[in-house]
């Protein structure tokens, strides 16, 4: 019998592991306390759902390829030149324009220990090796990644802040990294979590993107705005930066509903300051007590925390996760993170970060072993 020769990937493809996203249900549960894939416990926008339910009619057509509606909407929102926004199905089709435009075989992009697993898996997929700089306290190290700069690196992706860890590095560093990288290498600031952070000496990537020629920054509807399920990201760019992802880009990437949605919800900005009022109440107040009942916290910007747990003693992180699943709440194990013995909750309505608390107040006093 003779063997068919079978279509082969490039081989970097067959090196990922695809990637998981956070549990929605949990085994035998009707209703859950999702809190895994730090969407807003508030919602869309109710001016986005209304405009997402307007559009509905002429299915058949397709939709502005240009995505022009939108990329105007975004530039008189944070004050950016149109022409160089590039918005794509959710920032994981950015990041992957970018790692398919910029990368080939035998290229290098660097991304630091527990950063976003989209970065190696764009990486692998476009053909080029990912490597991987050290963090220091669970944050991104610029050194650590000037220190892994070889002839063959191409880009280094930051998220700032960064997922899983909710770690950021101020702006002063964001600066230090560009000048310390050669010129050729593409900086890629993935500020998805952005809108949620406050304090002073962060700043997203515009400035970066606007005073140099090689640095990138990338933002998503997904998170404070409430639409995930619609898939909307964009990056902002240096011209030619525009331009290649413009050539690459999928002709009608972002579909028509989520362009009417994504203004609608950057006109609600009143909606989006809730959800940060919202998130710095709650990220504070959860980081507080679940250090009280015994959990280390690692301290975050974002609109989550990583929950560090122990091993043994009936109070690992998989303990945890079962224990919560039997309460309806679904948190994100954050192993394939290089997290084995954490979880990360994504800060929920009062109702489900309360019940998150109880759980795990009960959890960690069972044996006595709580401080309280
Ligand atoms: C750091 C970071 N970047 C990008 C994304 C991708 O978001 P989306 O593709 O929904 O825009 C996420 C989503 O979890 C993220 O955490």
């Amino acid at each position: 019998m003779t063997v068919l020769e079978r279509p082969q990937p490039r081989p970097g493809v067959l090196k990922i592991q695809a990637y998981v996203p956070g549990k929605s249900h949990a085994p035998g549960v009707a209703k859950v306390f999702k809190l895994s894939s730090n969407e807003t416990p508030l919602g869309a926008s109710p001016k986005a759902i209304e405009a997402y339910g307007a559009v509905g009619r002429h299915l058949e057509d397709y939709p502005d390829g240009a995505s022009s509606e939108l990329r105007e909407a975004i530039g008189r929102a944070f004050g950016l030149d149109p022409s160089r926004i590039v918005c794509g199905a959710g920032s994981d089709d950015i990041l992957n324009l970018l790692a398919r435009a910029y990368l080939q075989d035998g290229d290098e992009a660097i991304h630091t220990t527990h950063g976003f697993l989209v970065y190696p898996i764009a990486t692998l997929g476009a053909g080029a090796t990912p490597v991987v700089a050290p963090e220091k306290d669970f944050t991104a190290d610029v050194d650590a990644i000037l220190a892994k700069v070889t002839p063959r690196t191409r880009i280094v992706f930051l998220a700032n802040p960064n997922n899983p860890t909710g770690t950021y590095i101020p702006f002063d560093e964001v600066k230090r990294l560009r000048a310390g990288l050669p010129d050729h290498v593409l900086l890629v600031l993935d500020a998805a979590y952005a809108e949620y952070v406050r304090r002073n000496d962060y700043e997203a990537g515009i400035e970066l993107v606007a005073t140099t020629q090689n640095t990138v920054m990338t933002r998503t509807f997904s998170k404070i705005y409430g639409l995930a399920y619609l898939r909307i990201g964009w990056a902002y760019c240096p011209a030619e930066v525009a331009d290649v992802l413009n050539r690459i880009r999928g002709p009608f990437n972002v579909s028509g509903p989520a362009i009417a949605a994504g203004v609608a919800a950057l006109g609600d900005q009143a909606w989006v300051q809730r959800a940060v009022e919202h998130n710095e109440l709650w990220r504070s107040r959860m980081a507080d007590e679940l250090f009280v009942i015994g959990l280390s916290v690692t301290p975050s910007a974002a609109n989550f925390l990583l929950l560090h747990f122990k091993k043994g003693n009936g109070k690992s992180a998989p303990e945890a996760n079962e224990f919560l699943h039997e309460k309806r709440i679904i948190l994100r194990r954050v192993t394939e993170y290089g997290f084995p013995d954490a979880l990360r909750m994504t800060m929920g309505t009062e109702e489900e970060n309360r019940a998150v608390l109880d759980a795990l107040t009960s959890f960690m006093s069972a044996n006595g072993s709580s401080r309280r």
